[in-house]
């Protein structure tokens, strides 16, 4: 019964990482502390040294955010989880922490938006030569990692295309150009999809979305093999000083434990939404990794045991028509966050993407007439009855 690593996901997101304190509480205990005291000075220089492992600064680490960052990885089925104050800390961390003057980064396009900037426009500056290419598009993936490079990064399914990345091949392609396999696993989420498990060595959330879910607190992880995650990455984490607040990590080690059940429900609301929109007369297209329109949706059913949470679909018209959609809404929220258990629909050519310029749309086909929805766990009749209101009104 305590081997967590045979526990099942279900399992691990109620208990995973609990560690009890002298007053046995049932639920985990929220450390909201800066500092430790010592009761000797030679224990605090030992504690420093490394010679005894205890916590010395919650900048190094906090008793509640360790049980989060060992809930995160036994979910994972990994060794080692960092818990950051977003998901860019963690994005960043996984760049920042691991390149030097002179790498190289091969990049799906397919990113969400400040994902994008940081490897477009801020590796650059730096020395780090940067590749896109189309993430579906193996022969152009052989073609980039022909020659050495350092980090591969690919969000799959990405935002809000929900393009996807065939992580098992592109990893194969990744290790022999000598690089580390990193996945945006925030659309593909922890309970659908397993990105260590088809060989990727890192995997990365803003758990700001679906670990906390119910759209209050900000959070990110970098997951991996207790080499890669505490050698490099937790020297440039404790140094630079990216981590979650205590707080942050005790509201969202609550939410993990009924995780599993609201995404699943949340895809469930997705696939009903699909449907209908899919077979609506005011819909061009929809966008959803396990619906059959899906161009890879073979792929989708191997790599993802559900299809996640969020589709996009496109009008007919532009940004006029895709406004006057959302202003008619009168159930779900027009909100750039995802991942809420409120419905929430957004305009990406205005919003998330709206940073990355025309250009930068045009790369990843984000048309004006696009609106992606991050399904909620609200029923799905109430839902389709609030986009036929809308399409209606048209
Ligand atoms: C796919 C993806 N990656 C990374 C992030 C960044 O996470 P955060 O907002 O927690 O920094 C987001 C945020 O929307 C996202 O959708």
């Amino acid at each position: 019964m305590k081997n967590k690593t045979n526990w099942h996901k279900d399992t691990i997101s109620v208990r995973g990482g609990l560690k009890r304190s002298a007053f046995k509480e049932t639920s985990e205990a929220l450390f909201l502390n800066s500092g430790y005291v010592y009761d000797t000075a030679e224990e605090a220089a030992e504690a420093f040294s490394g010679d005894i492992d205890r916590f010395v600064y919650s900048r190094f680490g906090n008793p509640t955010v360790a049980m989060l960052e060992e809930r995160l990885a036994l979910m994972e089925g990994a060794e080692a989880a960092l818990a950051t104050g977003t998901g860019m800390a963690s994005m960043f961390m996984s760049m920042a922490g691991m390149l030097s003057q002179g790498d190289r980064v091969v990049a799906s396009r397919a990113l969400f938006g400040a994902c994008y900037s940081v490897i477009r426009d801020i590796l650059p500056r730096w020395g780090i030569e940067v590749a896109f290419v189309d993430g579906t598009d193996l022969n152009q993936w052989t073609a980039a990692l022909g020659k050495p490079a350092k980090i591969v990064f690919v969000e799959t399914p990405s935002n809000p295309m929900l393009e996807l990345v065939d992580i098992e091949a592109v990893t194969k392609l990744a290790h022999q150009a000598g690089a580390l396999m990193v996945v945006d696993n925030v659309f593909g989420t922890q309970s659908g999809q397993s990105p260590l498990a088809l060989g990727a060595d890192v995997v990365m959330y803003s758990i700001t979305k679906h670990h906390d879910g119910h759209g209050r607190v900000m959070g990110g992880a970098l997951i991996g093999s207790e080499e890669i995650i505490r050698g490099d990455l937790l020297k440039f984490f404790r140094q630079t000083g990216p981590m979650i607040s205590p707080f942050n990590a005790w509201v969202i080690l609550k939410s993990m434990e009924s995780m599993n059940l609201r995404v699943e429900r949340k895809a469930e609301n997705a696939v009903a939404v699909a449907d209908f929109l899919s077979s609506h007369d005011a819909v061009d297209r929809i966008y959803y990794p396990h619906h059959s329109s899906h161009p890879q949706h073979e792929l989708a059913r191997r790599q993802m045991s559900h299809g996640g949470t969020i589709l996009s679909f496109t009008i007919p018209g532009g940004r006029d028509e895709a406004f006057a959609l959302l202003n008619q809404l009168e159930l779900i929220d027009i909100s750039n966050n995802l991942g809420d258990s409120k419905s929430l629909a957004c305009h990406p050519a205005s919003t998330t993407h709206e940073g990355i310029g025309p250009e930068g749309r045009d790369v990843m086909g984000i048309g004006e007439n696009l609106i992606r929805l991050s399904l909620g766990l609200e029923h799905k009749d109430d839902l389709i009855g609030d986009l036929a209101h809308a399409l209606g009104a048209l």
